[in-house]
This record gives structure tokens, sequence and C-alpha cells, in this order.
């Protein structure tokens, strides 16, 4: 995208946006990588409502042209390992952000949960990072994007910043990666679903219960890096494909009964990924079994709509309709002695982004 003609006067008043971004949950599962940050198979996700980062980035005119300085402060502290780490994001998006070369960045994020609390805050962060940095962009240039290109251009500045990042660009649900069922879908960027979800998933509930929240001891990076030679990672990615396909169906067909059955399938096919790696391991902590196990013996008993998923670590993500609340807040009472120290976060789906001076 060309830079308008008075770009540096531009610059040097400063330009300033400030975005909030949200985590999201896959449901089918991303795992493993191809290319330069791609992905081995596609996913797809909702956007949360009640974790996100907010981030304001200050651009100034930087006159030596050597790449982008940045200044970063996280929830008020200096914080110089991930200014290093951003600053190395950002020269490797210089060939995608042509005014990058010629500003010093002020960065300034925090997070509304605690970042011990075993949420992956990657997903929030790098989305907020790239909208702003796409939206300085546009302020820095004649030739504006519509929504459909600001968004898709940002989701794939996300993806190289963290994978799942680029799906929490968008509210509601996305996919990212190739599918045929998904006409718009790509490797490079996430798009919202094309379709409408049933009542049941319209307004769908995510209860995140902590059940540890010490940072994890197997990175996602170190962990993805395993699928490279992992020896069911080619009937992995086919499962994944075809787990899409079967839930497009049961979130357009509200069939909350098949629904469990793909998210459940698959957030345990990511453990067992993880567990039959070379080498292999566990996130899962004892409490997280004795949570599944108490939720396949009380939805039969009490006739709930509930399932669960897991991230890359130990908590579960307990999922149901919204009409479903009353009696799953009376599951989760059962299940809080299996939290750390009683601790879950009530989210559910939400609108996605916000930013209040660019789009
Ligand atoms: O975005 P990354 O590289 O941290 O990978 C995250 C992968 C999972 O959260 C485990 C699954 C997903 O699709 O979000």
């Amino acid at each position: 995208m060309t830079l308008s003609s008075n770009f540096k006067d531009l610059l040097s008043d400063g330009v300033l946006t400030c975005w909030k971004s949200p985590a999201n949950i896959a449901l089918v599962k991303y795992w493993g990588k191809k290319g330069h940050q791609l992905p081995a198979n596609p996913s797809l996700s909702f956007t949360l409502t009640e974790a996100y980062t907010i981030t304001r980035v200050a651009a100034k005119l930087n006159e030596d042209g050597k790449g982008p300085q940045v200044s970063f402060t996280f929830e008020g502290d200096k914080n110089q390992a991930f200014a290093v780490k951003i600053e190395e994001f950002l020269t490797e998006l210089s060939p995608y952000l042509d005014y990058l070369p010629f500003v010093s960045l002020v960065i300034e994020s925090g997070n509304n949960f605690p970042h011990s609390a075993g949420i992956a805050s990657s997903a929030s962060a790098m989305s907020a990072l790239a909208l702003a940095l796409i939206c300085i962009e546009q302020q820095l240039t004649d030739e504006k994007m519509d929504d459909e290109a600001f968004y898709r251009k940002a989701s794939g500045i996300a993806r190289l910043g963290s994978g799942s990042a680029c799906r929490s660009v968008y509210g509601g649900y996305s996919v990212w990666g190739k599918h045929d069922d998904f006409t718009e879908s790509s490797d490079k960027y996430a798009v919202p679903i094309d379709f409408i979800p049933g009542k049941l998933f319209e307004h769908i509930k995510d209860t995140i219960l902590l059940v540890d929240q010490n940072p994890k001891k197997v990175s996602s990076r170190a962990g993805q890096m395993l699928m490279n030679t992992h020896p069911f990672a080619k009937a992995r990615y086919e499962q994944a494909v075809s787990n899409l396909s079967r839930l497009k169906v049961s979130i357009r067909d509200n069939d909350w009964d098949t629904f469990a059955e793909i998210t459940e399938n698959e957030a345990l096919s990511l453990h067992a990924m993880m567990m039959t790696s070379t080498p292999g391991y566990i996130l899962m902590r004892p409490d997280t079994l004795n949570i599944v196990e108490q939720i396949n013996k009380k939805r039969k008993q009490n006739h709930i709509n509930v399932c669960y998923t897991l991230d890359a670590g130990p908590n579960i993500h307990l999922l149901y309709p919204e009409e479903e609340t009353e009696k799953v807040l009376i599951l989760t009472q059962e299940l809080k002695q299996y939290c750390s120290g009683g601790k879950m976060i009530h989210d559910m789906i939400g609108q996605g982004p916000e930013n209040k001076q660019c789009k």
C-alpha cells in the first residue's frame, strides 16, 4: 500500500490508535504448521467477550529510516524482553507495512484478565497489535481499504505473530485455513463463517474452569514443532478437515449433540497429539480429568446441553447454550472444588475487536 506523499508530516505530528481485542477459543484446533506460519490444518473458533487485551500505539517519525524503534510497556511496566520480541516481529513485518522503517513506536498494552490465569493471551495481544498497525497504515495512505480488506490484512499480520490470533480480529465464529466447505477460507488469514449459526449457538457461553494457573511447561511453539515428525500427523490433519465439515453442519442445523461430540473429540485429539509426540508430554492435570468425568456423569443425570474443550493447557472450557445457564451454574458449583482457588471465568461469544479512533 503506497504511503501518502505527506506521510512524514503526518508522522511528525504523531499518529495514534487504540484497540481492544479478545481471546478466542478453538473448537477445531490448529496444531501443526507448514511453510511460513501457515496452518497444517484448518481451524474454527469463536471470539470471547471478557478476556481481552487493550493496546495503544503511538507512531512518530524516526528520520534515520533504520527500522522501527519500540518502547513497550505492559500494564504500566517497561518490559524489555517483550520489546525485543515485538521489535523482531515488526522487522519481519517490514515487507507488508511500508511505514515501519520510518517510525518509533510507543506501545502500551494490558489484559483485563490476570496473565497468570493460564488463559492464552497471545491471541488477544497479537490481534490488538496487528489491528493497531494496520490502522496506522490507513492513516498514512490515501488508498483506504474497505472493511473486508482491512480485517483480512490485520488477520494476516496477526497470524505472523501467533497463529490463533488471526481468528481474533472478528466477532463470532471464524475459520482459518483453506477448507472446501468455506468458500473464502485461506491459509493466510481468517475469515468470518459464511453461514448463520443455529439458535443454540448464537449466544454460546464459555465458563473457563481454572485448574492450574501456572505457566505451562511446554510452549505452543515447541509443541507445534513436534508435529513435524509426529507419526500420527497426517491422520490428525485429515481428522481436523472432516471434523470441520461436520461441525459446520451441526452449528448451522442447531444440532447440539453432534457439536458436543466433535468439540470433545477435537480437545482430546489435541492432547493425544501432545502425549504421543517425541518427547511426549501431558498438559492436563488430575483435576482436568476429574472435571471431565463429572461432566460426563452429571450432564446425563440432569439432561444438560453442555460440553467441554481444552486449549493447550489444563483448564476446562465449559460450553453451553445461553438457555442452559441456570443448570450449568449449579454444575459449576460442584466443579469448583477442582479449580485452583475455586476460580472460574464466566465468558461468552463476543462481538470482536473495538476501536475508537480509527474504525
Ligand atoms: O496460536 P498458537 O501458536 O499459540 O497456537 C495455539 C493453538 C491452540 O490454541 C492449541 C489451538 C487453536 O487453534 O487455538
